[in-house]
């Protein structure tokens, strides 16, 4: 098969070119076509003709989102129209990265693909309005849903904390959101093999298991040997980010599971990621 990576040089791009070596793959950034222009977007698909395209590239910036919501739109909901259109035109098929963040997290047990949407900030608004467009315009279309990504190739939540705990002794972090941290590997080959086994419609892809933001940066500093620092819980009030986040946003894996793959905790894959950071060199 060959497939045509868009948003390759993000976090989950990265990752993904790292665990798709069983086809073709065509890297794609904003240099080669920036989705919001359609124009660009056709001719890349028209030259590359895929099999699959798979939509990694977003504007991720949550709370950047509420300050300029136009841009959040424009990526995130005409992009992945644009792609969409010429997959369509050109007889590929779309896999559509979404998220967690559209559901309004009142729930107390984990959704599920059908479950109502009901985005509480505008990159959640955003991504809805991608996936509506991915299912309104391509022929056929996988979306993976997803949450918490961190991974060695972006500047995620864990290493942040990691950074923060090298000259802090002390932390706040935010206790009452609960959701399931995803490693980017795992969701890269989750992806690739949603993919090579032809997955049509919604699935949730996380890591199993689920926490708060606080108990995860715990964990991080627990493998890392940093289990010194304190991490102390604040409340998303006390935190007071310019965009509403869900309470509660862990997704049930029933549908990856339907499609015989399963991720393993996100304790272990904490334990992975560790490893990537010090194999690059970014933890000593
Ligand atoms: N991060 C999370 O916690 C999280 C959670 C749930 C779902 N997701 C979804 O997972 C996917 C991957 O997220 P990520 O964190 O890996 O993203 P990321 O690291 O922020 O990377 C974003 C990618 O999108 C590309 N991009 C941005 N604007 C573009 C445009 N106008 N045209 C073409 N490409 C554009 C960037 O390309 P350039 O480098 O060339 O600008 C980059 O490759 C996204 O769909 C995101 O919505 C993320």
């Amino acid at each position: 098969m060959r497939i045509l990576l868009i948003g390759a040089s993000g976090m989950l791009g990265t990752d993904l070119l790292k665990e798709w070596t069983q086809d073709e793959i065509i890297p794609a950034s904003t240099r080669d076509a920036d989705i919001r222009d359609a124009e660009q977007v056709r001719a890349l698909v028209a030259r590359t003709k895929p099999d699959w395209i798979v939509l990694a590239a977003a504007y991720t910036d949550v709370d950047g989102s509420e300050r300029n919501p136009e841009l959040a739109f424009a990526v995130n909901g005409q992009g992945a129209e644009n792609v969409a259109r010429a997959a369509s035109e050109f007889g590929a098929r779309v896999l559509f990265v979404s998220t967690d963040y559209l559901y309004d997290g009142t729930a107390n047990w984990p959704y599920e693909p059908e479950d109502p949407i009901a985005p509480l900030n505008v990159y959640g608004q955003s991504k809805a309005a991608g996936e509506k467009a991915v299912q309104m315009y391509a022929k056929d279309w996988c979306i993976a849903r997803t949450a918490w990504l961190f991974g060695a190739a972006g500047n995620s939540f864990p290493e942040k904390i990691l950074k923060a705990a090298e000259t802090r002794t002390e932390l706040t972090v935010v206790a009452d959101q609960i959701g399931s941290p995803t490693y980017t590997r795992d969701l890269a080959r989750a992806i690739r093999d949603l993919a090579r086994g032809e997955a049509r419609g919604i699935v949730n892809v996380t890591n199993s298991g689920s926490c708060s933001w606080c108990e995860f940066a715990q964990e991080v500093l627990r493998q890392a040997g940093r289990g010194a620092v304190r991490v102390l819980p604040i409340t998303t009030a006390q935190a007071a980010r310019l965009a509403k986040r869900p309470a509660y946003s862990v997704l049930s894996p029933a549908s990856l599971n339907a499609h015989g793959v399963t991720l393993r905790s996100w304790q272990e894959a904490t334990t992975a990621y560790l490893q990537d950071l010090r194999a690059c060199g970014k933890l000593p």
